[in-house]
């Protein structure tokens, strides 16, 4: 994300700084919160709240804009991680493993509520909507997931959607609130394209691992039943994988191995590269240079990530 900060200039790289900053103050009044923001993270949202606010008028607003989204999105994953009792996020023990699910509980609340808090102070009230839909469909999202846990039924279609929701979704209100503010062109879909190629990737990693670059344990969603892409292709090209009966899994890592062997997880990665290929290659005629650029890099980087 380098190249973006050289294109967007000092400004966009002041802004950058200043959501850090103000992410560190509204995270201070608790110790969880803050080890949730100081964890780091590639704060890909706020870019995208800027890259898609680049003329926004004022400073401040936007700032609030981007750091409203990266508090939804670090309270999704604190609750998250209370779901999924898992133990590591970002390389670090979860807020769940380290304080308990009550406190981490709170905690995402704690965060989720300041969201609010700090768009409701400059923000517009079609901000507020696109965040707050986003918030409603993360939710809905990990209900589908709930729903569909140790199905081994479950179709592409099902699972993309809910890509779309419990990921995506947040992605398009981070293009929303920039453009909202900025008056800029309409980058939903490039949003919601980014987005769910953005979740295909992080269930390859899932399979791919290794914990030292995703921060992650290996094959947690074997473990708790969440059917990803790559598992879906890998049942179909391997009989074995087939026939599993997902709640007998006791060797994630050796199941891991036979997907990634399937070339399930290079066909889920392929199809995750033509959705940002496609988000690049729509992305709208009357953004300027400088923006379709920034953007593409943004693309780019999803497809690059490796965490
Ligand atoms: C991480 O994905 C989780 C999400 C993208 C969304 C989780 C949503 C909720 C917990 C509900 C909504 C909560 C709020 C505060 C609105 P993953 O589990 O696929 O990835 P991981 O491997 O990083 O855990
Ligand atoms: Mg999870």
């Amino acid at each position: 994300m380098a190249a973006i900060g050289e294109l967007g200039g000092e400004r966009l790289r002041e802004r950058m700084r200043a959501v850090e900053t103000r992410l560190l103050e509204i995270s201070a009044c608790h110790g969880d919160a803050r080890r949730t923001i100081e964890a780091g993270g590639k704060r890909l949202r706020p870019l995208l709240v800027f890259v898609a606010g680049l003329d926004g008028p004022a400073d401040a607003p936007l700032v609030r804009a981007a750091v409203a989204v990266e508090l939804i999105h670090s309270a999704t994953l604190v609750h998250d991680d209370v779901l999924d009792a898992a133990p590591l996020r970002r390389g670090r023990p979860t807020v769940y493993a380290r304080a308990g699910r009550v406190a981490a509980t709170a905690t995402g609340d704690l965060l989720f509520s300041r969201a609010f808090a700090e768009l409701a102070a400059n923000g517009s009230v079609e901000q507020l909507r696109a965040l707050s839909a986003a918030s409603t469909a993360l939710s809905e999202g990990e209900l589908v997931q709930r729903a569909d846990a140790w199905n081994p039924g479950v179709t592409i279609e099902r699972y993309l959607r809910r890509c779309e929701l419990k990921t995506a979704s947040l992605f398009e209100a981070a293009c929303k609130l920039g453009a909202a503010a900025g008056e800029s062109a309409d980058l939903r879909g490039f949003g919601l394209a980014i987005g769910t190629a953005f979740q295909i990737l992080d269930d390859v990693l899932d399979v791919t691992g290794p914990v030292e670059r995703t921060g992650k344990a290996r094959g947690t969603d074997l473990l708790d039943g969440t059917v990803t892409l790559p598992l879906i292709l890998a049942r179909e090209r391997d009989p074995r994988l087939g026939r599993l009966d997902l709640r007998a899994i006791d060797d994630a890592g050796e199941v891991c191995d036979r997907i990634v062997a399937s070339g399930a997880t290079e066909a889920a990665r392929e199809r995750a590269l033509g959705l940002v290929a496609g988000a690049k290659a729509k992305l709208p005629d009357e953004l300027g240079p400088g923006q379709r650029r920034a953007l593409e890099l943004i693309a780019d980087g999803v497809a690059l990530r490796f965490a």
